[in-house]
């Protein structure tokens, strides 16, 4: 395995040399490329990712992800977005699920779903129009954007619980109903068992009972909303992994962003990182290796070895240390 290793901006420096140091734990035949991409470039170059990050991406197999800085340019273009696009990955996949000894603003601990959004259409689009007072955003939906993440979710759903939650807005925009119509169709011949929820009811449903679902599958604004929501339930930004999936290529990241408010304090939660690791192993088909990880996660959050943001006062390098020392303990 080729994997490109882009640390970017803020504490993105701070969590991924963390996330890598489990990856190298393990011993596994990977080959890391570091590539400079995000704020800390484009100050000094005015790029922050250029063609040739691009292809060097392109020549992996799969991208660890940090985050990137925003810079303050009203013509810069998102990098994410960029990335995403041009590496053709279609499915945004966030795991909602307990951590041992961490309870989320909600109080739930019974939950574990998968919210799987489509990431490259939808109103995230890009087409855009500004007519002097109306500005408009076109939503696209297509059959063949719909089935594939259809496709992706039922047979994720194939692995878990076998239920597919299809989340949309058919009763307002015709877009949805295409949407929804494929979904169906593709759960139908795949032989998965599917409902479907009008995505404001979702949003009450998904917190009130998280318990119910396995598989959810949606739109991109829905679902980068449905997503952020879910956070509720785990307990902190730093302990949140995902995943953007296509035919070639595949990227990991945390969901948090650079947190400039703490970076450089040496307090930011490594977590999110290393179960984007976690979720690497598993694309990647190193299933026992991934367990391994999620285990000494679980295993150090649960003996209270934790960061700040979980009201602990380890710090970044210990509780990786502490991860890596589980690992260790196990193999
Ligand atoms: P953020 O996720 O960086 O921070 C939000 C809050 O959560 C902050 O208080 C931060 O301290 C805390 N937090 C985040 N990750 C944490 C961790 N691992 N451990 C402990 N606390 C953590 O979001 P924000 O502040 O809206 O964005 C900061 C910058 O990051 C912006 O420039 C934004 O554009 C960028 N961003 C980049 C993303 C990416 O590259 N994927 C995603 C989100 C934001
Ligand atoms: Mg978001």
């Amino acid at each position: 395995m080729k994997l490109a290793v882009v640390e970017g901006d803020g504490i993105g420096k701070e969590v991924i040399p963390e996330a890598v140091k489990v990856l190298d734990a393990l011993s596994l035949p990977i080959e890391k490329v570091p590539v400079e991409i995000g704020y800390g470039k484009w100050k000094k170059t005015g790029y922050a990712i250029t063609d040739e990050d691009i292809e060097t991406l392109k020549n992996c197999d799969c991208i660890l992800f940090g985050a990137v800085t925003t810079p303050p340019d009203p013509e810069y273009k998102s990098v994410l977005l960029t990335i995403r696009k041009e590496l053709d990955m279609y499915a945004n996949i966030r795991p909602v699920k307990p951590l041992a000894g961490i309870t989320g603003v909600t109080g739930k601990s019974d939950f574990n779903y998968v919210i799987v959004r489509e990431n490259t259409e939808g109103l995230y689009s890009g087409i855009e129009e500004i007519h002097d007072d109306v500005a408009y955003t076109t939503r696209v939906v297509s059959r063949k954007g719909s089935k594939r993440i259809a496709e992706y979710a039922c047979k994720l759903a194939k692995m878990r619980n076998n239920n597919v939650t299809i989340v949309h807005k058919s009763n307002v925009m015709k877009s949805d109903k295409l949407f929804l119509d494929v979904c169906q169709q593709t759960a139908e011949s795949g032989d998965v068992n599917y409902s479907d929820t009008l995505v404001d009811a979702m949003a009450y449903y998904l917190i009130t009972y998280p318990e119910k679902y396995d598989v959810v599958v949606t739109t991109n604004l829905f679902g980068d909303i449905l997503s952020d929501m879910s956070a509720a339930h785990i307990g902190s930004m730093g302990l949140m992994p995902s995943a953007n999936i296509g035919e070639e290529h595949a990227f990991f990241e945390p969901v948090h962003g650079s947190a400039p408010d703490i970076a450089g304090e040496k307090i930011a939660n490594p977590v999110a990182a290393i179960l984007s690791i976690k979720m690497l192993l598993q694309w990647y088909g190193y299933n026992n290796e991934a367990s391994l990880v999620e285990r000494s996660v679980n295993y150090t959050l649960n003996k209270g070895i934790k960061t700040p943001d979980l009201g602990g006062e380890y710090t970044t390098e210990e509780l990786g240390q502490a991860v890596i020392d589980s690992i260790n303990s196990q193999v």
